[in-house]
């Protein structure tokens, strides 16, 4: 494929040199998450957001989406600390973060026989492919993420061509969200481990309906498209966490670049390359000149501020360093690995809260239900996610995350485990 030179042109003001902040690598890290994890509930329930005044976390019940990300977050620390090694200044010593990420992760287990997540099963099943990572035999994290790929594949409609996000009242009312892209990795997961090829056809069919009717001609995209389970027609596109039903949210097109970054690495499909790069285009085309992500790209301006996302710019983040390793050629993939620097370093400066038990403010939950200004935990993983790549070509096999954007970081020396 040819090297897309003009998007190059277009992009360059927003990917102007930047430092990776220091800020990804203290010592506050480990200490927030190891706090957090001693003070989880009995019985579990998990942080997902803040309050929006002093930053402390509100938990909820296993059965909730974003359960799955507090326990990743200490396995994510383990592999900080294998990548890094342990020194007076960086805090990993303090915590046994497998041990921790484990106890954590038992509350989970119940939800494989039974849960009301949806399509959110992938989210679900990360820490277990972090277990599997360190112990590929264990067979409790084999056995859930069978169980939450197998829930996924349930979920599929070939008359539709995807699987079902949300359950609906009336059950020919077929709603996929934008989102449900980031949930098709545990359909690759359990196809790596299984062969089995049923799991990879949906992922496969899902991804190419999703082209097809979620994004628009400008790279944007609608986050919920309404299809016909019995005729496969669709019969509206809309938002729900959005401004607007025409507009652009910013955290659902940043699931969508990491997610067709993600279906061009395990196929190689062009299209989803090309797919990737008009949503990122649109991402930064978009981004004001502040570099601060808004919650949504059409909001508007006034009243001033409009409310960022923390969270669409760490995810985002992490797909542009997903989507940089993978590029045509090392000058189009710098394009968007210094786009990832540029937008940690803007929302680093902007929402780096020491005082809160979230590392990060500044995050929108869901701004039609006025749920904003808050910490955010899957902000919190996107961030970790993206500082452990930065070194993971040390990383064992099993890295489901960021394996070649940190390889290309690393090659190109843009930072050290000290954000040197
Ligand atoms: C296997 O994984 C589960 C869940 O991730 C964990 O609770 C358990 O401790 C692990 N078992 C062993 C032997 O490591
Ligand atoms: C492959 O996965 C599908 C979907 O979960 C399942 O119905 C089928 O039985 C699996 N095939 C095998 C051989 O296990
Ligand atoms: C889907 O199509 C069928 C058959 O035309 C119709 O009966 C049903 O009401 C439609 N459902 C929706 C949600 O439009
Ligand atoms: C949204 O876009 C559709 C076409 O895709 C158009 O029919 C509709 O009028 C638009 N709505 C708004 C509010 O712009
Ligand atoms: C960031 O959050 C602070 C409060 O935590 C708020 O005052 C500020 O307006 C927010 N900025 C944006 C751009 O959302």
């Amino acid at each position: 494929m040819r090297t897309p030179i003009s998007f190059l042109a277009a992009l360059a003001p927003f990917v102007s040199a930047q430092t990776v902040p220091a800020q990804l690598f203290s010592g506050l890290i480990p200490q927030k998450v190891l706090a957090t994890a001693k003070s989880l509930p009995a019985p579990i329930q998990y942080p997902q957001y803040t309050d929006t005044s002093v930053g402390h976390w509100l938990d909820f019940v296993p059965d909730t989406w974003t359960s799955g990300f507090f326990p990743t977050t200490l396995y994510a620390l383990n592999t900080r600390k294998t990548l890094c090694g342990a020194t007076p200044t960086n805090g990993l010593s303090t915590g046994d973060w497998v041990t921790l990420g484990r106890a954590a992760s038992n509350g989970l287990i119940p939800l494989e026989a039974h849960n009301n997540q949806g399509h959110d099963v992938g989210f679900l099943s990360f820490p277990f492919v972090e277990e599997l990572a360190i112990n590929p035999t264990n067979q409790t994290a084999l056995t859930a993420v069978k169980a939450f790929a197998a829930d996924l594949a349930a979920r599929f409609n070939p008359v539709v061509g995807c699987t079902r996000s949300w359950d609906t009242a009336d059950p020919t009312d077929f709603t996929v969200i934008i989102d449900n892209m980031m949930n098709l990795e545990i359909l690759w997961v359990v196809y790596g481990l299984t062969g089995n090829e049923t799991l990879r056809n949906i992922a496969i069919t899902h991804a190419d309906t999703t082209m097809k009717n979620h994004i628009r001609a400008d790279g944007g995209s609608w986050h919920v498209v309404e299809y016909n389970s019995t005729t496969g027609s669709v019969i509206r596109k809309r938002t729900s966490q959005g401004f607007s039903d025409n507009s652009t949210w910013s955290r659902g097109e940043a699931w969508g670049i990491y997610g067709f970054a993600n279906m061009y690495k395990h196929t190689k499909d062009p299209n989803y390359l090309a797919t990737a790069r008009r949503m990122g285009n649109y991402f930064l085309k978009n981004l004001p000149s502040d570099g601060i992500v808004p919650w949504d790209f059409n909001a508007p301006l006034i009243p001033a501020p409009r409310p960022a996302d923390s969270s669409a710019a760490t995810i985002v983040a992490t797909g542009f360093l997903l989507l940089g390793s993978l590029e045509t050629s090392a000058a189009a993939g710098k394009v968007w690995i210094d786009a990832a620097i540029n937008l940690l370093s803007h929302i680093t400066t902007l929402a780096w809260r020491p005082s809160w038990q979230s590392l990060l403010s500044n995050g929108t939950v869901n701004w039609p239900a006025n749920n904003f200004l808050t910490g955010i935990v899957y902000g919190i993983i996107a961030l970790l996610s993206s500082c452990r790549a930065q070194s993971n070509n040390k990383r064992a096999a099993g890295d489901y995350y960021y394996i070649k954007a940190g390889n290309d970081l690393i090659s190109m020396g843009l930072a050290t485990c000290t954000g040197s």
